[in-house]
């Protein structure tokens, strides 16, 4: 893994644990570089050290926002995140809830966007199987983060994010 100049924020908040597995495997990999922060337990406070964040959310209920996510929704929202770079990853089940297949992630991409954060690691949907998801590109052709499944495709999990965060990384050492 290449070292990054700045730190890197990682929020996540997590109902089951597997977002926040995912975000301890992530600090792992980033060799010190990361920061953890549980929303569930600061909330938003942290947000404005930092140039480069990445956020995980898992979809719960039918398409909805994990709930501690829900909380800070408004106050995310509003904040202003121009020159900031975000990348996403989400935590979702593409064969029980194959019709919201990482909604949340699309949320939070839409509501980041219009905070003028730079959106970054997407991630194709080859090697996925679901029926629809609000967190896909216009073609459809990626997802607008990294999509984890480990309730159907748990073995995939630690390529997928080791490739990814090269992407990320690679993405902010260039800018
Ligand atoms: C009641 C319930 C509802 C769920 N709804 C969705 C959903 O709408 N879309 C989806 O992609 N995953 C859905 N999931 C799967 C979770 O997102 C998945 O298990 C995830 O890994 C949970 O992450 P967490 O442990 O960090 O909370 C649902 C799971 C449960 C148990």
């Amino acid at each position: 893994m290449q070292t990054i100049e700045e730190p890197i924020g990682v929020f996540y908040a997590s109902t089951t644990g597997n977002t926040e597995l995912v975000a301890e495997k992530i600090a792992e990999l980033l060799a010190g570089r990361a920061r953890l922060h549980d929303i569930a337990v600061e909330g938003l406070v942290a947000i404005p050290a930092y140039k480069y964040m990445i956020m995980g959310i898992p979809t719960w209920d039918f398409g909805e926002l994990q709930e501690d996510w829900a909380v800070h929704w408004d106050a995310l929202g509003q904040m202003d995140l121009s020159g900031v770079q975000i990348a996403l990853f989400g935590l979702g089940d593409q064969i029980g809830y194959g019709e919201w297949f990482q909604d949340a992630m699309g949320a939070l991409h839409d509501l980041l966007r219009n905070t003028g954060a730079q959106m970054l690691g997407y991630w194709s949907v080859e090697g996925y199987d679901f029926e629809a998801s609000k967190a896909l590109t216009e073609d459809g052709q990626q997802f607008v983060g990294l999509a984890l499944d480990e309730d159907g495709q748990s073995g995939l999990t630690d390529e997928r994010l080791q490739k990814w965060l090269v992407d990320v990384c690679n993405v902010i050492q260039a800018s």
